[in-house]
């Protein structure tokens, strides 16, 4: 297991290949969260003119604590799974409410609130205040399992633990931020479901589901 080195290769293929997405020009937590909201089981190309605008209207999340439940239901339509809006409207009422118009700084306060599950948590405390825990999504799972050769099941909560602790095992902490981009990245561009391009891979010569021809095999995920 090298660790140093599956990082290392992956923040360079990341300088060579990232997209330029709006979310990664900032910090604010606020447009963080409100992009990883928006993304969760939602693919960049149909989630971005949503991301686009929900900020136009709400620059702030002031703006969108204020608004009315039926404009936010109104700007939502479309993106499916109806709870994420709820959730959100009621996550940025809590935020004025509560928390003074600031979003909590650390992933253990982050995790509390309305919506805000572990991999948003992570992505909000890493991309905005650089610490150094791991997101782990669908695309996280295929590519550590796949690296590493991990069979156990992504869909059970004792999978997600493991794939939890391989991620922050390998995350680099002077750099956690644009790690985490890069692995979601990799996941999405270049170890992807269906036919990854393993002939281009820069990961291929230490990859454990290349060496052994299961790429078609890893991730495994069994249905309930
Ligand atoms: N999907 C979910 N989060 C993402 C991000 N930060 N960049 C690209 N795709 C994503």
């Amino acid at each position: 297991l090298n660790n140093k080195h599956f990082a290392s290769i992956l923040l360079d293929w990341y300088e060579q290949n990232k997209r330029d997405l709006p979310w990664r020009n900032t910090t604010e937590p606020y447009i963080i969260w409100l992009s990883e909201v928006i993304l969760q089981q939602t693919r960049v190309a149909q989630g971005l003119p949503y991301f686009e605008k929900f900020l136009e209207n709400f620059p702030k999340v002031e703006d969108l604590a204020h608004a009315p439940s039926e404009e936010v239901m109104r700007l939502w339509q479309g993106l499916g799974y109806y709870s994420r809006a709820r959730n959100l409207h009621q996550c940025a009422k809590d935020i004025v409410a509560t928390h003074n118009g600031k979003f909590p700084d650390r992933y253990n306060s982050l995790i509390k609130l309305k919506g805000v599950g572990s991999y948003t948590a992570a992505a909000i405390a890493s991309f905005s205040f650089n610490e150094p825990v791991a997101v782990v999504d669908g695309n996280v799972f295929r590519v550590l399992a796949r690296y590493f050769g991990v069979s156990t099941d992504i869909a059970s909560s004792s999978g997600k633990k493991e794939f939890e602790k391989i991620a922050n095992e390998c995350i680099p902490k002077d750099n956690p931020a644009t790690f985490n981009q890069a692995i979601m990245e990799f996941g999405s561009l270049q170890c992807t479901p269906k036919n990854p391009n393993c002939d281009v891979c820069p990961l291929s010569n230490s990859c454990f589901a290349f060496k052994n021809e299961l790429t078609t095999q890893l991730p495994v995920k069994i249905n309930k």
